[in-house]
């Protein structure tokens, strides 16, 4: 895919989930956009490379492991961030997990707190600690909700709630803020090809087509596409763009 020739030059890009699929893909076009870049997971050797993919293509990177369920880590993440770029201008909250499919029922506690954790209070605890950062010079940032956050999937209550209510707190969060300069909204992803839709899929060729199924335009999208997407939110051209949910998925919840 070419990339539209964005212009990050001076800023600093926040990435969680930066280890994989859509996050890499995302830090990696910031980084090629000119933006330095902090890859924030829990994994911590995929940090290690993800930051080595942006610097052999002369980026700048700073990897930090990261749990964004543990406010603890947040809070220190991004101190990291201002001490070593000074600043703050883009976060993209992605990080995420899948739920197992099963209907609500036979969707264990600690499922349902596993998976609230990471995908709605690791949202609301990056935005917590990075909203402060931008309030002198003002920002951007896209949190990653998914086709499950517009509408109702089988076997899925738990991952939908999560992304659900991932659209809500991002649109208060941006009415919070509209005023301030600092704009917020959210991606909501179809079936992209990633070690995500790959363990959901079982990564077999029945399995993989089985989600494609579910996709008018046939096929997976793939994780540059959406974050082309994120970069195009994050750029001057979408200034007037505040509190969207922006659905990129082949038609798949049309
Ligand atoms: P992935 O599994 O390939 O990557 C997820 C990343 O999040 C990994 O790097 C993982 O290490 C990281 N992560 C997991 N728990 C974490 C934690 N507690 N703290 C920090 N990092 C953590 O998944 P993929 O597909 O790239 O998904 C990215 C986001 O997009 C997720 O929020 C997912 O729910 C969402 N999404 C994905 C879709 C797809 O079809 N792949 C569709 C719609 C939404």
């Amino acid at each position: 895919m070419t990339d539209v020739d964005y212009n990050f030059t001076g800023k600093v890009a926040f990435v969680t989930g930066a280890t994989s699929g859509i996050g890499r893909a995302t830090a990696l076009a910031f980084a090629r956009a000119g933006a330095r870049v902090v890859v924030a997971d829990i994994n911590a050797d995929g940090i290690e490379e993800t930051a080595r993919r942006i610097e052999q293509n002369g980026g700048t990177a700073l990897p930090i492991r990261c749990d964004v369920t543990d406010e603890d880590d947040v809070r220190a993440a991004l101190d990291q961030t201002i001490q070593t770029f000074g600043r703050l201008d883009v976060a993209f909250n992605n990080a995420g997990i899948e739920q197992p499919v099963a209907p609500l029922a036979d969707i264990s506690v600690d499922d349902w707190d596993r998976i609230l954790a990471v995908d709605l209070r690791g949202v609301f605890l990056c935005m917590k600690h990075q909203i402060p950062l931008m309030s002198e010079h003002g920002g951007s940032i896209v949190n990653t909700s998914s086709g499950a956050g517009v509408k109702g999937f089988r076997g899925q209550s738990a991952y939908a709630a999560a992304k659900h209510g991932i659209i809500g707190l991002t649109k208060s969060a941006a009415l919070d803020y509209a005023a301030t300069g600092i704009r917020i909204n959210a991606i909501c992803p179809g079936i992209i090809d990633t070690e995500m839709m790959d363990r959901f899929s079982g990564g077999t060729p029945e399995g993989r087509q089985q989600v494609i199924d579910q996709e008018p335009i046939g096929r997976m999208g793939t994780p540059d596409e959406i974050a082309g997407t994120v970069l195009w939110l994050c750029s001057d051209p979408a200034a007037f763009i505040i509190g969207h949910a922006l659905v990129v998925d082949g038609g798949q919840t049309t």
